[in-house]
């Protein structure tokens, strides 16, 4: 199992969670977090002295899957949350080590199905 673990554009969210219905994911948890990338949120620069950092409003999102599911989840967000412009946001891709539902006692694979 894996951790599909994406920061997106709060704006890209509801589409994403449209397109999800897609595949068979039976559960996810979002966030509102802040953040900043690469551009370190840096609002401007002059000559290298006054300038503002920001942190950006970004959602995320979190879902454990089946490992044969990471491929058509992570090419279902890279094409809804797109815009090409700076701040589209990350995936990041983590291995699980288990899973357990909490009302039957079923772990692993079997908990997230
Ligand atoms: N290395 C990182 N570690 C943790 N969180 C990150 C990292 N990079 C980005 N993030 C989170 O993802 C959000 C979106 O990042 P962003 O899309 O700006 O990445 P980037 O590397 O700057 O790419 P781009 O150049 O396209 O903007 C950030 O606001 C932050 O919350
Ligand atoms: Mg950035």
């Amino acid at each position: 199992m894996k951790k599909v673990e994406s920061v997106i554009r709060p704006e890209s969210f509801p589409v994403l969670r449209e397109k999800l219905d897609e595949v068979e994911v039976n559960g996810l948890t979002v966030s509102e977090v802040a953040g900043y990338g690469k551009q370190k949120g840096l609002e401007g620069v002059f000559r290298g002295t006054r300038y503002e950092i920001k942190l950006y409003p970004k959602v995320k999102v979190e879902m454990i899957v089946d490992e044969d599911q990471v491929d058509q989840i992570v090419n279902l967000i890279k094409e809804t949350c797109i815009t090409g412009e700076t701040g589209d946001g990350k995936i990041f891709i983590y291995p699980v080590e288990n899973v357990i539902r909490i009302r039957t006692g079923e772990e692993g694979k079997e908990a997230i199905i």
